[in-house]
């Protein structure tokens, strides 16, 4: 069976985009029944400053949002990263692997550092390195993420090529498939079309937090940019239209329709009528995921009991990885 593997980065609210593009397909693979690793990505919400305290809380959300999405700890492994030692330890390997030429490609550390390239921590440099060492450390096969993932998988399967190639261990490390699929790869800010949903856009009315409650909900789906225009027939008519494809994508995501099928039932109207419904439909399908996230954050016991199993299984996968990886390198054994 393929082993599935992925993570979210505890830096933050959880929105709408990381709902569609990742958790809910978390979710979708677990109950098709494939061994699922998901972990909080800790490790890598350092490599921008977090206050100490939020980080711990921001972990315990993240890990309540898996639970409350639907992951189910008997099915799938669900950890927080930095209690796998071996993350780091294969990273360190990784970082003599990968070549500063591929790490100069990535365009989010571009992003990410902005202007300010020689102020940017070491880490956020080097953060996609230990990305592939949380994939290639439980040999995953199938890595489900959004869009803005797709460079970070690229460069994991070069690490795994170039690993095997130079130690002459051909197939050791296996070639993870980038699972990017569905209608909601790249959900899109509210407020302008063209532009990523994210946890750092300013405008709060860009995104749909994961802690909004109903009554937000309605109102930021009332407020989203739209055009004048009625909706299409087919997935074509929403060409150059940028809001009025990302309002079809989300609608599509949430209902698990395809977005001929959204068209099928909203062509020929405006948004006056399609916007009620894409607020009921967001407010029934996401209230039961915040109500459940909002009870588990209240009982962080619960959520340090799963933490703490899954870290536990976590770590007995990967240590003969990693056990396996340093005799290859030629690390001393004792
Ligand atoms: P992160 O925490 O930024 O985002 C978590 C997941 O949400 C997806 N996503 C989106 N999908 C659709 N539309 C959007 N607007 C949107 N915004 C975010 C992301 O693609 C991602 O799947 N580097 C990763 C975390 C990570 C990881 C890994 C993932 C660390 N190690 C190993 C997979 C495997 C990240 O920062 O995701």
């Amino acid at each position: 069976p393929r082993r599935i593997l992925s993570g979210i980065q505890a830096s933050g609210a959880l929105h709408l985009g990381n709902y569609l593009g990742a958790l809910k397909r978390f979710v979708e693979m677990q109950n098709a029944g494939d061994p699922c690793y998901v972990f909080v990505a800790d490790m890598h919400a350092i490599t921008v400053w977090q206050d100490p305290a939020k980080l711990t809380a921001q972990t315990r959300e993240i890990a309540a949002a898996y639970l409350a999405a639907g992951l189910d700890p008997s099915k799938s492994v669900i950890f927080p990263q930095s209690a796998v030692p071996a993350h780091a330890e294969l990273a360190w390997i990784f970082n003599c692997t990968a070549r500063l030429g591929w790490l100069d490609r990535m365009t989010q550390f571009k992003e990410k550092s902005g202007k300010h390239k020689e102020r940017s921590s070491v880490g956020l440099y080097t953060y996609p390195v230990l990305q592939a060492a949380d994939i290639l450390l439980y040999k995953a096969t199938g890595v489900p993420v959004g869009e803005d993932q797709k460079q970070h998988l690229e460069l994991t399967r070069d690490i795994a090529q170039k690993f095997n190639n130079d130690f002459g261990v051909p197939n050791f490390f296996p070639q993870p498939e980038p699972m990017i699929q569905g209608p909601a790869t790249r959900v899109m800010s509210l407020r302008d079309g063209t532009a990523k949903m994210s946890k750092s856009d300013p405008s709060d009315l860009s995104r749909i937090n994961l802690t909004d409650d109903a009554e937000t909900i309605a109102n930021k789906i009332k407020k989203a940019k739209s055009d004048m225009d009625v909706l299409p027939d087919t997935v074509e008519g929403l060409e150059g239209r940028p809001e009025a494809k990302n309002l079809v994508a989300i609608y599509a995501a949430l209902a698990d329709m395809s977005r001929e099928a959204v068209l099928a039932e909203f062509g020929g109207q405006g948004f006056g009528g399609f916007k009620p419904k894409l607020a009921e439909l967001a407010v029934s399908s996401m209230a039961p995921v915040t109500s459940e996230m909002r009870r588990l954050i209240n009982d962080p016991a619960e959520i340090d009991r799963v933490l703490a199993k899954g870290a536990e299984q976590a770590r007995e996968t990967a240590q003969p990885v990693v056990d396996e990886v340093k005799k290859i390198v030629g690390f001393w054994q004792g």
